[in-house]
């Protein structure tokens, strides 16, 4: 049994999720399950919100390392770097967008340690990406207002099966 990816529309990715209270052998289970989804899509990192847990859990895996953590916070970004962002809510579409290219997250992982990890570029910009996701925020929210007209255009075909299965739309910054 595995959980579908909620995609753009549903509520539930437009809510703020949960702190974790307990890390037990429940939330261990809804670990495992995420990266499951998270492979099976495939994508390098899923949020609890994408499959319906309002939780703040997110994984990861940019290097063959499944990775969790919970409660994380971003203590400090800088630099800036554009990147061109896709989501497993939003499947097809890719968006350049500017974000701070490092961050210092601080989280706990999936034993209960404080971890604290500085992160550059790709892996950036999956934490602040996934960070997003439990804060109820998706990229339409980061978009230029002009990225966002064209976005919602060619998400509704993609959507809407007007595209190939597996057909990509790249929307540039402007
Ligand atoms: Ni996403």
């Amino acid at each position: 049994m595995g959980y579908d990816i909620r995609t753009y529309g549903d509520p539930v990715l437009a809510a703020v999720a949960d702190e974790v209270e307990n890390i037990d052998g429940k939330l261990v289970r809804l670990s495992q399950a995420m990266l499951q989804a998270m492979y099976k899509a495939p994508g390098l990192g899923l949020a609890a919100p994408q499959i319906g847990v309002q939780k703040q859990i997110f994984v990861y895996d940019i290097d063959g390392e499944p990775i969790t953590l919970i409660n994380p916070r971003i203590v400090e970004s800088s630099g800036e770097w554009v990147y061109d962002e896709g989501c497993l809510s939003i499947p097809g579409l890719y968006v350049e967008m500017l974000r701070p290219k490092q961050v210092l997250l601080e989280a706990l992982d999936i034993n209960g340690n404080d971890i604290r990890v500085e992160a550059d570029e790709l892996l950036a910009r999956l934490f602040q990406h996934e960070l997003d996701h439990l804060n109820g925020v998706l990229m339409f929210d980061r978009m230029t207002d002009d990225q966002r007209k064209q976005a919602l255009i060619e998400y509704r075909k993609l959507a809407d099966g007007e595209l190939p299965r597996g057909e990509k739309r790249h929307i540039g910054l402007k």
